[in-house]
């Protein structure tokens, strides 16, 4: 089956004009339908979709102008080339800012005519595609793994579809339970190496040594017990992707020997003299604050650098509430299947329960949240009776205090007393009962903290 031929529409008054161009863009393959005034080509434009269009400036009933704003108000993506005598040369030049194309002049020579059009017909294709994107995005409820249409979401779908084309390194970070994991996941299967390895390495489940033996493999002989030689995760993700998972936990020695790897694409294994050579792209993903990390000088800032090309962030599931009903939804299903059961919903009192819920562990708390309720369920309907008792009583309207690990007690206390100070209005004696301490004894903290 030939390729379905390009159709162009043609708007001119001057029959002459008309036959001529159709004749040579005929020679040429497209197909060509004609209208001898405006009114007939925004008719025709109407009722089928023309990647280009050539048109005459002045016609009987509507000017090509007119049929220029017909096409932009309608949001269609189709081309415009204006055909203008000597004396509206300037107008033309004038169509160009408000969108068209390009323009020709007459007498038409049919060599500038067949190479303008390729073009054109490009750039309608390209328009569409991108219109497509958009639109594919923005109706989205799952991508690969991921459920959610948030606003947050589909920035991220978006993020992942942009980022998956090139080799960049990309760093993902985000609360416990988020999604990094399946981030990572969408980002290599939309990748061109999506078929070839992915390979996740978890930093934080193994002490150093053990995690560089991981990373980087060992040969025979390299210490006692490693009777045989053992290829790393760099070797296994060959020619695919390298997921360090938790690279904030990573000690600096080893970050120094990824560093190296990352920047020479060469390394070698514990104990071996041969180079190897690979061919990876690295994500990685963290739950911590790596620039407080690089302060503290736990992380190394070029590493931090290295990886960082992009960064995604995935938003905490109570900055996302919308995404709830459907991660519920999908959950429900998920977990009927598995577990032979035919639950229909949930009350509306246990929805809105849940929408309330802060969820500290995230879509993994949801989903866990979930499946205890399926298998608790012995009714039709999900209600508040399925619900552990940590949900049930949760109140949004208490204050939260957050504060990052890696401080001292004497820190978190005091940054713990002064909120708790500010949240009843510095009144010393109900704050001291909320610490369940004496007001001397909350005197004397206070003159600690210098406060
Ligand atoms: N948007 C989502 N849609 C569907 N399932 C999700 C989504 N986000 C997370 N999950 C599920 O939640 C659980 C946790 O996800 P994942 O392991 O990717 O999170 P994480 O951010 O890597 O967590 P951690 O920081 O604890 O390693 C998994 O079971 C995953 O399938
Ligand atoms: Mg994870």
């Amino acid at each position: 089956m030939t390729p379905k031929k390009t159709k162009i529409l043609i708007a001119d008054d001057d029959t002459n004009i008309l036959t001529g161009l159709k004749t040579v863009l005929i020679q040429y393959d497209y197909s060509v339908r004609t209208a001898r005034d405006g009114r007939e080509a925004i008719n025709k434009l109407q009722k089928t979709e023309f990647p280009v269009l050539l048109t005459d400036l002045e016609m009987p009933h509507a000017g090509g102008l007119d049929i220029l704003e017909f096409i932009r108000s309608a949001e269609m993506s189709t081309q415009v080339i204006f055909i203008t005598g000597k004396g509206t040369i300037a107008t033309a030049v004038d169509a160009m800012k408000k969108g068209a194309y390009d323009y020709l002049t007459k007498p038409v020579s049919a060599e500038r005519l067949i190479s303008i059009i390729p073009k054109a017909v490009e750039h309608y294709e390209l328009l569409v595609n991108y219109q497509n994107l958009e639109q594919r995005i923005k109706s989205l409820t799952h991508f690969e793994d991921l459920v959610g249409q948030s606003k947050q979401m589909l920035y991220i779908y978006k993020m992942i579809e942009t980022v998956a084309e090139s080799t960049a390194t990309v760093i993902i970070t985000g609360e416990s339970g988020t999604g990094k994991e399946l981030v990572a996941k969408a980002i290599h299967r939309r990748s061109p190496r999506g078929e070839r390895p992915f390979i996740a390495v978890n930093c934080s489940a193994f002490p150093e040594d053990i995690l560089e033996n991981e990373l980087f493999g060992h040969e025979k002989g390299a210490f006692t017990g490693a009777i045989d030689e053992k290829p790393g995760c760099f070797e296994l993700a060959d020619t695919g992707t390298l997921f360090l998972d938790e690279i904030g936990e990573m000690s600096l020695q080893t970050q120094a020997k990824i560093l190296r790897a990352l920047e020479e694409k060469r390394y070698r294994r514990l104990g071996g003299k041969k180079e190897i050579q690979v061919d990876v792209r690295v994500l990685a993903a963290t739950n911590r604050n790596l620039k407080k990390a690089i302060e503290q000088k736990t992380f190394r800032e070029d590493l931090y650098f290295r990886l960082c090309v992009v960064e995604i962030d995935i938003p905490p599931l109570r900055d996302r509430i919308e995404d709830i009903h459907l991660l519920i939804d999908e959950f429900l299903h998920q977990f009927n299947q598995l577990n032979g059961k035919n639950i229909s919903g949930l009350t509306s009192r246990c929805r809105e329960i849940l929408l309330r819920y802060g969820w500290p562990g995230n879509v993994r708390e949801l989903r866990n949240t979930i499946e205890r309720a399926v298998i608790m369920c012995k009714k039709d309907q999900i209600d508040i009776y399925d619900l552990p008792d940590r949900i049930l009583t949760y109140d949004r309207e208490q204050p939260l205090l957050t504060m990052e690990l890696g401080k001292t007690l004497e820190e978190a206390e005091k940054k713990y007393v002064l909120q708790t100070l500010q949240m009843v209005d510095q009144n010393k004696s109900k704050a001291a009962q909320i610490l369940g301490i004496s007001v001397k004894g909350l005197y004397n903290k206070l003159e600690e903290y210098g406060e």
